[in-house]
């Protein structure tokens, strides 16, 4: 949205002549202020460095806010762990989108139209057939959101507010079906329709998990939790994924097209591939050892000359513990409990390291606390997801949160095409030299 009337000024002064130079601060609700840099390269011809982002605010935003010295996430206000008890996915899902919780009739309403768009087209089941049947999920399902943008034309167009509408209820309804049916896929079954009666993760785990066999009744208690995990992932400000989707739609591209990027994305062990990193970084530890070899692994983390991380771990935001984190851990003892799993050895070896680590004063200096994905990926292997589908469920919960701040950005009547600029460092103007005299 456009900014309001300055709060303020920051003055910038140059060593090298170049004049002084007096720059709009605006204050947020909460969280830090920004310096408006939107003129200095106008009036000074020069840019700003800052790779990573790391003090850098791409745009301005009412959808999430992370306090990362708190360990606070609010969406749209609302605290996570609140809307993870008190709400379930598509109330967030509504939440998200349109910036209120819906009252009861507007959520009969939202539930309905999702579910009656649950279905995938009887094609997409052809392109799976392209694949290898050991190929990842997320190969498979940034080539099937992809692949969207072949059967939707009537909500292509990202600046039409009622296209925008239908391709998000569409996105979010149809994530699940192709979750499942790329799951489905590389174990050899056949693909589960889903059930309208269902609720979303109801259906969701009956796409996952039964056969046209025999019937299949969800279990309560993980209907829960996966609901949960995905109220967890549903949006992060403005994450790697989210950024790109942002960046990728700020062409004008179509919905689907813009959301499969951010499944791409989402893909990097460093992100959203952390959940399915973590566990068989878990998965390792326990062949050496277990409990008993946690300190040598500890010790590679801290060698400089190691590349291993502790996934799971650390966060650009988050200087305290992830508030989802928390509530993942209690969705693990949750699970556990409920399959008889209270002794998982990986659950336990998971919170042995957690506690030597956040002992170690490597990690306390650094300020690295677990993130979402430490837990997430002990969770859904116990709820019967296969580690390689974790980063699928994750990009699953993730696209509501995608979509809401493709819209926002749309729907700014300030936003242009994002495209940032460079420092060069390279070679000056050259000749090319025939080939004999090179
Ligand atoms: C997600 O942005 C989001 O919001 C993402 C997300 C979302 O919901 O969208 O929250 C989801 O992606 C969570 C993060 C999942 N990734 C992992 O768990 C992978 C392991 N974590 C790291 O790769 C790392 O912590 C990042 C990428 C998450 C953050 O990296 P930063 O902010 O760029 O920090 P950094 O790499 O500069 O690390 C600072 C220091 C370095 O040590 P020094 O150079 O100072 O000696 O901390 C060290 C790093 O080596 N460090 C770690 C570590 N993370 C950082 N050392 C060991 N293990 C780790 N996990």
């Amino acid at each position: 949205m456009a900014l309001n009337p300055a709060d303020g000024k920051a003055t910038l002064t140059f060593s090298d002549g170049t004049p002084s130079l007096d720059l709009p601060l605006y204050k947020g609700t909460i969280g830090p202020d920004v310096i408006d840099i939107r003129a200095l390269y106008g009036k000074t011809g020069k840019f700003t460095y800052d790779p990573g982002f790391l003090s850098t605010a791409s745009c301005n935003s009412t959808i999430t806010y992370i306090d990362g010295d708190k360990g606070e996430l609010l969406y749209r206000g609302y605290p996570i762990e609140q809307l993870a008890t008190k709400c379930d996915y598509l109330e967030t899902c509504y939440l998200l989108l349109f910036g209120e919780l819906p009252n009861a009739e507007q959520k009969a309403d939202f539930v309905g139209r999702v579910t009656k768009h649950t279905m995938v087209n009887e094609q997409m089941q052809f392109f799976l057939r392209g694949f290898r049947r050991d190929a990842h999920p997320m190969a498979v399902m940034t080539g099937l959101v992809g692949a969207l943008s072949a059967f939707y034309p009537d909500s292509m167009n990202l600046n039409d507010p009622w296209q925008r509408e239908v391709s998000a209820i569409r996105l979010i309804a149809k994530m699940p079906t192709l979750v499942a049916m790329a799951y489905k896929y590389t174990i050899g079954q056949p693909y589960m329709y889903p059930r309208n009666e269902l609720s979303y993760a109801g259906n969701f785990m009956r796409m996952m998990f039964a056969t046209p066999c025999e019937d299949y009744k969800p279990n309560d208690v993980l209907v829960r939790a996966i609901d949960r995990i995905f109220i967890l992932h549903a949006d992060h400000e403005q994450n790697a994924s989210t950024s790109t989707v942002r960046l990728c739609a700020s062409s004008g591209t179509n919905p689907f097209a813009a959301i499969a990027a951010g499944v791409a994305c989402l893909w990097g062990p460093a992100h959203g591939g952390a959940n399915e990193a973590c566990l068989n970084m878990l998965y390792d530890i326990q062949k050496a050892g277990g409990v008993a070899k946690i300190g040598e692994f500890i010790s590679q983390v801290k060698d400089k000359n190691s590349t291993v991380k502790l996934m799971g771990f650390g966060h650009r935001v988050y200087k305290n513990y992830d508030p989802r984190a928390k509530l993942m851990r209690e969705t693990c003892h949750e699970v556990l409990g409920e399959l008889g799993l209270h002794d998982d050895p990986l659950f336990k070896l998971a919170m042995s390291l957690e506690k030597i680590a956040l002992e170690d004063d490597y990690f306390v200096s650094r300020k690295l606390y677990p993130n979402v994905d430490y837990y997430s990926g002990i969770v859904q292997k116990a709820i019967g997801i296969p580690v390689p589908l974790f980063t699928a469920v994750f990009a699953l919960a993730r696209t509501v949160g995608w979509i809401a701040q493709l819209n926002e950005m749309i729907a700014d009547p300030e936003y242009k095409i994002g495209r940032p600029r460079q420092l060069f460092v390279g070679s000056r103007h050259r000749d090319v030299k025939p080939i004999a005299q090179r």
